[in-house]
């Protein structure tokens, strides 16, 4: 990760960022001299400011790079901008950015979103990539940023630095094959976690057993890898016993379907349906840095879903940790199977009142909603509105969906409680209603489908394609 230092002024620099439209863009920071050669040059390349647009000048005593932000830069031009920068100078070694808090923006909270987009645009997942030439490789280590009051940017800074970590170890481990993530390495980096101060503790086959997580159990049974539940508690208000927030993610470390199993193309993008179980892991270990005060709980089902002579089959019914019954119809409906018996666990053994659960569900809301927003669906209007508003701020957005009586109804059987599908229309909304029967009545909930949102298949200035890590900036807000 590049290093990002905040210092008042600065005496020798050979990149420096000047963001503006027009030849006066440097004033205060260059010569005279230097603003004759770059008011020439952006003349020549037609420069106009635009958002995303750049201009390198080549002067002397090094490079000035002129960065156009647009008319009406917001919080997140400034994120994006620090993003592009990080690919733009991937080769330098070091960048200065000059904030000027003259676009709207106060020049900390300028200094502070172009640090952050800066963390978030330059991460790689490149540990197995053996044969980049040295002048492929990226060399960027540090960038400076100019502004009035260092001390309170970095104050600022740290609790994104936090995020921006904790983004990278849900890329990472989003980015990880299915050899080598398995639900046990998935919950031995977890258990490393340990060392931030969260309490945490494996539940292993023998004890998912004895617990009758018999839904969980129904999907990990066909693989030769066992299953893990991981619980991750962080008591940051001692003085109260009760958790605040309960976060559930579902942790598929590879989805082939079982015996339903999947279609050939594109199967391997599946080693990425843990992403719930990541973005969950992530988040906790951001509330461990960031020392937040309020006592939150995580737990995350780690399972491998193959066929094999010990797999579930279509038909076959478990009952689930709730005592309720499911027929299982399609192996491939098996996140929801892992959530339910999870959600059930946190209630009934922690006694949490607020949950949300986090998965790659369904590739009906992928279908509905892209890259773009992940589906919510809530029993509650108020929290509907927070997660919102907590979403749009991370740059995280969600798009509410329905639940209701006749999507649930879809899901009744005639041989047992339910079964874990409810038909070919509607997927999100009934997948959602199937959670929606784990959930006891006076809980607050909210199923975040994050199928859609958890890689990008193009780059975007703070997210190189691949693995985005969506929602730890989303829970983070909401927590704060
Ligand atoms: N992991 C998939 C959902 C998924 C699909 C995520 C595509 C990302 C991209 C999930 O387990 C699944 O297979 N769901 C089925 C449910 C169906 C059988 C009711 C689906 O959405 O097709
Ligand atoms: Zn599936
Ligand atoms: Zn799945």
């Amino acid at each position: 990760m590049i290093t990002i230092q905040f210092v008042k002024e600065i005496k020798k620099a050979t990149v420096r960022v000047v963001v503006g439209q027009n030849e006066k863009a440097g004033k205060g920071i260059l010569t005279a001299t230097e603003q004759k050669t770059v008011g020439e040059a952006i003349k020549q390349a037609h420069f106009l400011g635009k958002d995303g647009q750049f201009v390198d000048v080549f002067c002397s005593n090094g490079k000035i790079v002129m960065a156009g932000i647009g008319d009406k830069p917001s919080e997140k031009t400034f994120c994006d901008l620090g993003g592009r920068l990080a690919t733009k100078l991937s080769r330098d070694t070091e960048g200065v950015y000059y904030a000027t808090g003259c676009y709207g923006l106060d020049d900390v909270q300028e200094a502070v979103q172009v640090a952050y987009g800066a963390l978030l645009g330059a991460y790689r997942f490149d540990k197995y990539l053996t044969k980049t030439k040295p002048e492929d490789k990226p060399t960027l280590k540090k960038i400076t940023i100019v502004v009035s009051n260092p001390a309170r940017a970095k104050t600022a800074f740290k609790e994104k630095q936090a995020i921006a970590d904790s983004i990278y170890m849900a890329r990472d481990l989003c980015s990880e094959p299915a050899n080598v993530l398995t639900p046990k390495t998935f919950a031995d980096k977890i258990a490393d976690m340990g060392k931030l101060g969260l309490d945490i503790e494996i539940l292993t086959l023998k004890e998912l057993k004895a617990q009758k997580f018999n839904m969980l159990l129904s999907v990990a049974q066909g693989s030769s890898n066992e299953p893990r539940v991981a619980v991750m508690k962080w008591m940051g208000n001692p003085k109260k016993k009760a958790f605040d927030l309960g976060l559930v993610g579902k942790g598929v470390t590879f989805d082939s379907g079982g015996i339903s199993l999947k279609p050939g193309a594109g199967m391997g993008d599946m080693k990425q349906d843990m992403t719930g179980a990541a973005v969950v892991s992530a988040t906790m270990r951001s509330i461990a840095t960031r020392k937040v005060k309020s006592n939150i709980i995580g737990i995350v089902g780690l399972v491998e879903n193959m066929p094999s002579g010990s797999a579930t089959r279509p038909g076959d019914i478990v009952k689930s940790l709730s005592g309720q019954t499911v027929e299982i119809l399609n192996t491939d409906a098996e996140g929801r199977l892992v959530l339910g018996d999870c959600l059930w666990y946190m209630q009934e053994k922690y006694g949490v009142k607020k949950i949300i659960d986090l998965a790659t569900l369904t590739g009906a809301v992928m279908v509905a909603l892209g890259e773009e927003y992940a589906g919510l669906f809530t029993n509650d209007d108020t929290f509907a509105e927070e997660l919102t508003v907590a979403g749009k701020h991370a740059g995280e957005p969600l798009w509410r969906l329905p639940m209701n009586k006749a999507y649930n109804k879809m899901l009744d059987s005639d041989i047992a409680d339910m079964k874990n599908i409810g038909g070919r229309v509607a997927g999100g909304s009934t997948a959602a209603c199937f959670l929606g029967r784990f959930i006891k009545e006076g809980t607050t909930w909210a199923h975040l489908d994050i199928a859609g949102v958890d890689k990008f298949e193009k780059s975007r200035p703070t997210c190189p394609k691949g693995a985005t890590g969506w929602g730890v900036g989303l829970l983070n807000n909401l927590i704060k």
